[in-house]
């Protein structure tokens, strides 16, 4: 949520500052502003609209030379999208700058003590008491900005992002973290500071983690960490491993549909050189053996993954699975011991949600091992074991990618875990092994038969409301494929278990209410009766979609997918539910890669 970029080097700062922004705009998209330093002494240059980033573009048509500065795209939580709340948000003198990713908890009281000072407040954003506080700190600290930025930390509740510059000692930024993510950028004469990687990729392959509490003070030739209290931190520096054009749409209408093509490459990335067992340096730490129970943790997409998991390792492992929403979890202070295994799933790493939840499993004793798609992020930072996901960067909001290799973590861990507990034995994870290998083959048949689906979609264009159903693995799939549905198309979607729909959901179905049905594999026991669910379904006038490896004779509409072994049937379920939601918003007229209201990476609670 918010994107933040901070460039100080040799280049002028416009064009480095507002490629970062182009490239964290998925992170929020209500407003974009950015404040450069020009003339020492005098004001910043700011810059600020409301509404995505073009907005402000447009207005960039006489930009003075300055080599450092800072930009923000703003998801709004307290003040609603307007010029005045965009950030940065400025002192009363305009010459120190401020933007903020996060919430501070304690701004009211925060704001009361400024104006009392005689602070004067232009926004309606927990951000600006922020900014004043830190312009009190840097007069009681004789001009420095970093001592300032320290003091003020240690003032604040909640969680943050912060950079901040200040006129007077231009191609200095001073930012902070604690909860919310902030990565450096190593360059040859030029520094950076970002959300994620994405924004300086053209530049640097170079990054330097930020842990919690730290504060980073740069210019264009120094970098330095410290704690809360000035001690200075030894820099862990690591290699982004892809470059500039894995961050770029490729030729593709949308982030979102070179994601979903990007699928068979990315499954085969994360499958590499993992079926036959997990490398025991991912998995150190961890003894399989002494655990009785598997918690996963989780939100939206990240928890149907979760769900899918959960039949996995029941089967394979022989252990009992919660999955459980990661923003509900720590209220119910449920029992968790040094016997309890914790698998947080998060493809940024920073969602606030999933890390609240892992540090009470954590602080409780369990060990965690997380699935994590985004290298350096906190969440595997806080745990004893990570498996991290090989999507590459995933831009659209709406996750897909990095849906199918969560679900091929899950059937990892499952793997690894059945073999290691001995509930597996060689050759049942060779045969299961065998057939996770062919996913990406698999993935790759689906997508080439999906174009129909182009059409089929924008018959239900006008639909009120699209239900999903589903049994088994196929109720998760059901369930995300409705989410991608309400997202994109902005309609109402339900996913339900197809068994649950006669207790009460059935009274939504009407002539024409289109269902999507993920059928079980012919021959199941399940198929037979999810066929029965669909009978009673049409019956009362709902148009048939059936997604299977075989034609249901009742459905209008018929999408074959291959044969797989059931527990990994989502993975190639789904991928035909990710393009009618495409589709559907493109019929719909609506924005693919940023739908309204949502951002990518939620780092509120
Ligand atoms: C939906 C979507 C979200 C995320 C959720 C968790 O398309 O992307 O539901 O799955 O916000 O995000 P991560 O995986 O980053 O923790």
């Amino acid at each position: 949520m918010c994107g933040i970029v901070g460039y100080t080097g040799k280049e002028s700062a416009l064009s480095p500052v507002l490629e970062g922004l182009r490239r964290l705009e998925y992170r929020g998209y209500d407003s974009a502003g950015i404040a450069l330093t020009v003339t020492q002494g005098a004001p910043l240059w700011v810059a600020k609209r409301a509404g995505k980033l073009g907005n402000l573009e447009s207005t960039l048509d006489v930009v003075p030379e300055s080599h450092s500065g800072i930009g923000h795209t703003r998801w709004a939580t307290h003040g609603g999208p307007t010029d005045s709340n965009a950030h940065p948000h400025l002192d009363n003198e305009g010459k120190l700058a401020l933007i903020h990713n996060g919430i501070i908890e304690n701004y009211v009281e925060l704001r009361a003590k400024l104006e009392a000072r005689g602070h004067t407040f232009i926004s309606e954003t927990d951000t600006e008491s922020v900014v004043h506080l830190l312009s009190d700190a840097r007069k009681a600290h004789a001009g420095d900005l970093a001592a300032a930025m320290r003091e003020v930390c240690k003032e604040l509740r909640g969680s943050f992002t912060l950079l901040a510059i200040h006129s007077d000692e231009p191609g200095r930024i001073v930012g902070a973290r604690r909860n919310s993510p902030l990565v450096v950028g190593v360059g040859d004469g030029e520094n950076f500071l970002a959300s994620d990687v994405s924004a300086f990729i053209s530049h640097t392959k170079r990054a330097l983690e930020l842990g919690q509490n730290e504060v980073v003070d740069m210019n264009a030739s120094a970098i330095i960490i410290t704690d809360l209290d000035g001690n200075v931190l030894p820099h862990k520096e690591y290699e982004i491993s892809w470059d500039a054009a894995a961050a770029e749409r490729g030729g593709y209408d949308h982030f979102m549909l070179k994601e979903i093509y990007e699928q068979p490459k990315a499954v085969a990335d994360t499958l590499i050189g993992r079926t036959e067992g997990l490398d025991p340096e991912i998995t150190a730490g961890i003894d399989f053996n002494a655990i009785d129970k598997v918690v996963i943790i989780a939100c939206g997409t990240a928890f149907h993954a979760g769900l899918v998991g959960k039949y996995a390792i029941e089967k394979w492992a022989d252990i009992s699975v919660d999955v459980e929403l990661a923003s509900e979890y720590r209220y119910r202070e449920p029992n968790v011991t040094s016997k309890t295994l914790v698998i947080p799933i998060s493809q940024s790493g920073e969602t606030m949600d999933t890390l609240m939840a892992l540090r009470y499993a954590k602080e409780h004793g369990a060990k965690i091992f997380s699935v994590c798609n985004t290298n350096g992020s906190t969440i595997p930072r806080e745990s004893d074991a990570v498996l991290y996901t090989h999507a590459g960067p995933e831009i659209a909001v709406a996750s897909t990618k990095a849906f199918l290799t969560q679900l091929i973590a899950m059937y990892l861990i499952a793997l690894h875990m059945g073999t290691e507990r001995k509930k597996l034995s060689a050759s049942e994870h060779a045969l299961l092994a065998d057939e996770i290998s062919s996913l990406p083959s698999k993935v790759e048949q689906v997508l080439e038969t999906v174009e129909p689906l182009r059409e089929l979609t924008r018959k239900f264009k006008d639909a009120t409301s699209m239900l999903f159903l589903g049994r088994h693995v196929g109720f998760p799939a059901a369930l995300e494929g409705a989410l991608k549905l309400k997202e994109l198309a902005y309609m109402h979607a339900e996913g339900f278990a197809g068994g649950e729909l006669k207790h009460g959901p059935i009274a939504l179905i009407d002539q024409g209410t289109p269902v999507i049905a993920i059928m079980p594999s012919v021959g199941s026991l399940l198929h037979e009766k999810m066929a029965s669910n669909v009978q009673e379904v049409k019956a009362r006038g709902a148009i048939i979609i059936a997604i299977g490896d075989a034609d249901l004779a009742s459905a209008d509409y018929k999408v074959r997918i291959p044969s797989t072994h059931e527990f990994l049937s989502p993975v190639l379920s789904v991928v035909p539910l990710q393009v009618i939601a495409y589709e559907m918003a493109i019929a719909r007229g609506n924005d693919v890669d940023q739908p309204r209201n949502l951002a990518k990476s939620v780092t509120v609670e």
